[in-house]
């Protein structure tokens, strides 16, 4: 969740999850869009998608929030977008035990299932939508009007990036340029930022369509994935979100995660979260909230932003480093307790020197945390080791020891 406001709307705020679903869902459980035609204000086919008019079959499957009428409020709504219902049922939660979901086949195109959506949001969880003509991995594409909004976010925080945000941004925005196509003109696809990273620092992006609780949303950073939403916000106020957007996924956010030291920092958070308390998951996620959202560094002497939050906002940019905010050494003991301001600019922000200090500070504050065992990330097999006995610590050291053999061997050439 996160939010921004226009430096002329007063000061806002910047919260911290970018969504949705615990359930980490391929791209094929979005709603696909065909592509815009660059000589046509509205959407126009791609080759072999489904255009926005031709009927489809979609699932989707949601909860309910707690508000009296919550279902009528919602079946209302396919009935105002003309959209049928083919079948409907509540079923058992299969991510929370406790839950019920709701689970509609739906006759419908693209178009009204975007529409839709975009209202169902206001009164559901989405968890799932599942298009039956979409490909495994959806070419998105945006109306005109979206590309417009998100060419006004690029090009007014593209004036202040020089001088604000600090240099691994700096280093790597030209790069998802060249190789992502960002531009003013263009949304960049998931897909391929998604290779971009996997490429860089072995991070992934899963589209997710609703909200993740912070433990599921920093359990997907564990394993280097980083959940992130796909709609842009509304044309009317292009310098604000209640939510976080693509625009400030890919802007804030994306530019960062291709930095190996700031991309394992992120990891470090998630890990330390496994397996701890509610709590504990709290703390982890203000400092998320506080690092990755709205973390500072020093560089050269001088403050820039490194943080999502603030390298999607213009407002908050501005205020981060006008001289008049709050700035604290980043310290995960006092940062974990620092309240988290939703609707306003953050009291205070924290400054890092570098990623690698930020990172150690993590794991020392990592060892604080109760839990009956430790975890590492496997790169091999690509996902976490828990270490609770002796043989899984054996396994690590066996890991060790031929990782220490490739360095004594690499040593002994540099002295042939
Ligand atoms: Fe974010």
């Amino acid at each position: 969740m996160y939010a921004q406001k226009s430096a002329e709307q007063g000061p806002h705020r910047g919260s911290s999850f970018d969504s949705v679903n615990s359930e980490a869902k391929p791209l094929n459980n979005e709603v696909t869009f065909s592509k815009i035609d660059g000589n046509q204000d509205n959407r126009s086919i791609s080759t072999g998608k489904t255009t926005s008019a031709e009927k489809c079959v979609a699932t989707i499957i949601f909860s309910l929030r707690n508000e009296v009428g919550g279902l009528v409020k919602v079946l209302k709504l396919f009935q105002e977008k003309h959209v049928n219902l083919i079948h409907i049922e509540s079923r058992k939660s299969k991510r929370r035990d406790s839950d019920f979901e709701i689970f509609v086949d739906c006759d419908t195109d693209n178009e009204q299932l975007k529409e839709l959506t975009q209202q169902l949001r206001k009164h559901a969880d989405i968890i799932e939508i599942s298009p039956s003509e979409t490909s495994a991995h959806p070419d998105d594409a945006f109306t005109a009007e979206e590309v417009r909004t998100w060419g006004m976010v690029f090009r007014e925080l593209n004036k202040l990036y020089p001088s604000h945000a600090c240099k691994e941004y700096l280093k790597n925005l030209p790069l998802l340029s060249k190789h992502c196509n960002y531009s003013e003109d263009n949304i960049p696809q998931l897909d391929d930022v998604s290779h971009f990273l996997k490429e860089r620092t072995g991070f992934s992006i899963r589209p997710v369509a609703g909200y993740l609780s912070p433990r599921d949303f920093l359990a997907g950073l564990a394993f280097r994935v980083f959940h992130c939403t796909q709609y842009v916000r509304h044309s009317s106020n292009p310098l604000y979100t209640p939510e976080p957007d693509t625009c400030h996924e890919l802007l804030g956010h994306v530019p960062l995660f291709a930095e190996p030291s700031f991309a394992e920092f992120s990891q470090e958070i998630g890990l330390a979260s496994l397996g701890a308390s509610d709590e504990a998951v709290q703390k982890l996620a203000t400092c998320y909230f506080f690092t990755v959202e709205f973390g500072l560094c020093k560089q050269d002497g001088r403050l820039r932003a490194y943080g999502a939050g603030l390298l999607s906002s213009i407002g908050e940019l501005k205020h981060a480093l006008s001289g008049k905010a709050c700035i604290l050494p980043f310290d995960p003991m006092v940062t974990s307790n620092q309240k988290c301001m939703i609707t306003t600019f953050q009291d205070a922000y924290f400054v890092s020197d570098s990623f690698e200090e930020a990172k150690n500070k993590m794991r020392e504050f990592a060892k604080t945390i109760q839990r009956p065992f430790t975890v590492r990330y496997n790169p091999y097999t690509q996902s976490v080791d828990v270490l609770k006995d002796t043989n899984s610590i054996n396994s690590m050291v066996k890991d060790i020891r031929h990782e220490l053999d490739i360095v004594e061997d690499a040593l002994n050439r540099l002295n042939a």
